[in-house]
């Protein structure tokens, strides 16, 4: 694997051997002492920035973390220029978090790097969405998550994670449920999935439901004024969770608007699990990145 840009880059076997991977030894997996992978952040992040910084870690490979702030990106240079640059340093592997306005998909065709995308604007998570399928699949067979029914439930139509959960689950054989306020529904995700305007409706029987950050800061005027209708019919809580199903989120929460601060301790929340996947998913991922460049050097 070069690059990973979006779900759409992988198939069905791709996705089950890099998620076993993941949940296997990381001892199992390749070293790469001497290499290098450059962290590009040009939005906020906890999760994603640090969990890629340990799996790199993890491979003997040097994490080098470049934000926008004090770099010159400040001083208008392009995204494309930055990485041509880097590029002239020796530099090969990147892994970015980028804007709206960004391009990933044309920096793929820079001679010899591997890009990896860490949460493209509004478009696509793809990694998010493979670190919450690594939390389904400790508890389930392939064969058995066939069966299961995930609803993911919130802002919709800002989120990159449930974006590229539409294109995942079709390929290992989830059923999706895409719960949220009409306004908050996205226009063109597949008709293969079953969206809901009811709470109730959505998550009634489902397996696992994930909750998704409300996006304040990504919202029009329109989108902006559904928020308190949302906490009062969308908000999850110990009585609208149905009981048996697990909780994920894939974080950043805001506690009191999509979850109640109940679920904080919930039983059955396994948000911090994803956390942990994270970071098994990520180090699967780079290895299979970094072996891809090191045999094309
Ligand atoms: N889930 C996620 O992408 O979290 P961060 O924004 O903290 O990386």
């Amino acid at each position: 694997m070069r690059h990973l840009v979006s779900i759409r880059d992988l198939d069905q076997k791709t996705i089950h051997d890099l998620v076993d991977k993941a949940l296997g030894n990381p001892e199992d997996l390749p070293i790469f002492d001497g290499e290098k992978v450059l962290l590009l952040f040009l939005e906020a992040s906890s999760r994603t920035r640090v969990s890629f910084e340990v799996a790199t870690h993890d491979l003997k490979a040097k994490p080098i973390l470049v934000q926008e702030q004090g770099s010159s990106l400040e001083k208008n240079e392009t995204l494309q220029d930055t990485l041509l640059n880097f590029r002239s340093m020796g530099l090969r592997t990147f892994v970015i978090r980028c804007k709206e306005k960004d391009d990933l998909l044309s920096l793929c065709n820079i001679s010899g790097v591997s890009i990896i995308n860490a949460g493209d604007g509004k478009r696509e998570h793809p990694t998010q969405a493979l670190l919450d399928l690594t939390t389904l699949r400790s508890f389930f067979s392939w064969k058995g998550l066939e069966k299961k029914t995930l609803a993911i439930v919130g802002d919709l139509k800002s989120s990159r994670v449930a974006q590229s959960w539409s294109l995942l689950a079709p390929l290992v054989g989830l059923k999706l449920r895409l719960v949220s306020p009409p306004e908050w529904r996205p226009q063109s995700w597949g008709s293969e999935h079953s969206y809901f305007d009811k709470l109730k409706d959505g998550v009634v029987g489902a397996d696992f439901v994930m909750s998704l950050r409300v996006q304040k800061e990504r919202h029009d005027a329109a989108e902006s004024a559904v928020t308190d209708r949302f906490i009062q019919g969308f908000q999850l809580n110990a009585n609208n969770l149905s009981s048996g199903a697990f909780l994920m989120h894939p974080g950043p929460v805001n506690w009191g608007v999509e979850l109640h601060a109940e679920l904080q301790k919930h039983s059955n929340s396994l948000i911090l699990k994803q956390v942990k996947h994270g970071v098994d998913l990520r180090r699967a991922l780079l290895a299979e990145i970094l072996s891809a460049q090191v045999q094309g050097q």
